[in-house]
């Protein structure tokens, strides 16, 4: 059994994925900060997930989130502005700068 972390959880894909991990018996944990996405999309997970709320842009939140995770699917998105770079995006981040 292996760690996932799944950022945006909590949106359309990540929720999937969430789900057929679980289904395969992997421990999965859930960052999302619920800008988009749905609690209601988790819900039938309860309880076998570890869902953690917060956003992506906050190095605490991350270096939390990725304690003990051996893969990281990274889904979380502003869908706002499909397709554009953070960078490019005036209304949020999506990811932390690289270091
Ligand atoms: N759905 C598609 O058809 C499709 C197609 C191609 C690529 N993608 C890509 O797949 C990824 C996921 O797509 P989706 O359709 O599941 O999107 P979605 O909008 O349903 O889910 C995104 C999730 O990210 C969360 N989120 C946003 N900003 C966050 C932040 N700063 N910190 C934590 N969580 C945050 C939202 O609350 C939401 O739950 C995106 O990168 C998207 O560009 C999606």
């Amino acid at each position: 059994m292996a760690r996932y972390l799944v950022t945006g959880g909590g949106g359309f894909i990540g929720s999937n994925l969430a789900e057929a991990l679980c289904r395969r018996g992997e421990s999965v944990a859930v960052l999302d900060d619920f800008s988009t996405g749905n609690r209601a999309n988790l819900a039938h997970l309860d309880g076998q997930i570890e869902l953690i709320e917060g956003s992506v842009t906050d190095m605490e939140t991350c270096r939390t989130a990725v304690r003990g995770a051996e893969f990281v699917l990274h889904q979380a998105q502003c869908r706002r502005c499909p397709g554009a770079w953070p960078s490019r995006c005036g209304r949020m981040k999506s990811t932390l700068p690289a270091r």
